[in-house]
């Protein structure tokens, strides 16, 4: 359902140009739950942006579902990203002074959701990431920043996207949340064939996935 091939992301600063993904290939089966592992700075969060449509490759097909998405207009894009993917982001991107409920429900009003049905989906979600009743009011720049990044796991199910890529989806929880988090991808993989894309430093997390890569020098390659 995903099909990578020979992506390459330069970027220029000053005199100098960076290649942190430098010809990039692979392809994800509907249903993986996929890893990247890579050390900081290696390219894991360029790589993500380019597969989440959220920055454009310099050279190279991205695929999903047999549309190549490096090709698409923008218009086509917006409804790309708003329709087919689900996107954690490493800083979750929450909107600060919207409840953590509001924060959920947001992209099922883009994608035109009625509210009553977007508010139970969004207390729904909330409540499988483990964020009791009460949070679900409370504004997203008063909660702590694993709670935050669990109403940004939430936001990306909302829309019940096909591919799910997730930044460090664990990076700010303790053991025991981070736990639920990686049985629900999991679930979500194997029972409902959401592809989900971690990139993660967690071995908790690398070691439940079906399929490990590593990002090195621009490179990636697939562990045994
Ligand atoms: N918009 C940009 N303009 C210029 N350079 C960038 C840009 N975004 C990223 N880079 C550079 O690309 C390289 C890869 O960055 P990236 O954020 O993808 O790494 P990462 O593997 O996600 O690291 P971390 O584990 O710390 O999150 C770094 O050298 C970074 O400075
Ligand atoms: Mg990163």
């Amino acid at each position: 359902m995903l099909s990578v091939t020979d992506v390459v992301k330069t970027f220029n600063s000053g005199d100098r140009t960076i290649k942190p993904v430098n010809g990039v290939s692979f392809s994800l089966e509907q249903g993986t739950f996929a890893a990247i592992l890579g050390k900081s700075g290696s390219g894991k969060s360029t790589l993500l942006s380019l597969l989440g449509a959220l920055d454009k490759a310099t050279s190279g097909d991205v695929v999903v579902d047999d549309v190549n998405i490096s090709k698409l207009p923008d218009r086509k894009l917006t409804a790309y990203r708003r329709d087919d993917i689900g996107f954690v982001f490493q800083s979750y991107n929450l909107i600060p002074n919207l409840s953590a409920q509001e924060n959920v429900m947001l992209p099922m009003e883009f994608a035109g959701r009625s509210h009553s049905a977007r508010s139970a989906r969004a207390a729904e979600l909330l409540n499988q990431v483990g964020l009791t009743e009460e949070m679900h009011s409370r504004k997203a720049n008063r909660l702590s920043g694993g709670m935050q990044q669990r109403v940004a796991i939430a936001r990306a199910l909302a829309n019940n996207p096909k591919l799910i890529l997730a930044d460090e989806p664990t990076g700010n929880l303790d053991d025991e949340t981070g736990e639920l988090i990686i049985e629900l991808l999991r679930r979500l993989a194997h029972e409902k064939k959401t592809t989900i894309l971690v990139v993660t430093h967690d071995q908790a997390l690398a070691s439940q996935t079906d399929r490990k890569f590593r990002l090195a020098r621009g490179k990636l390659t697939e562990d045994d």
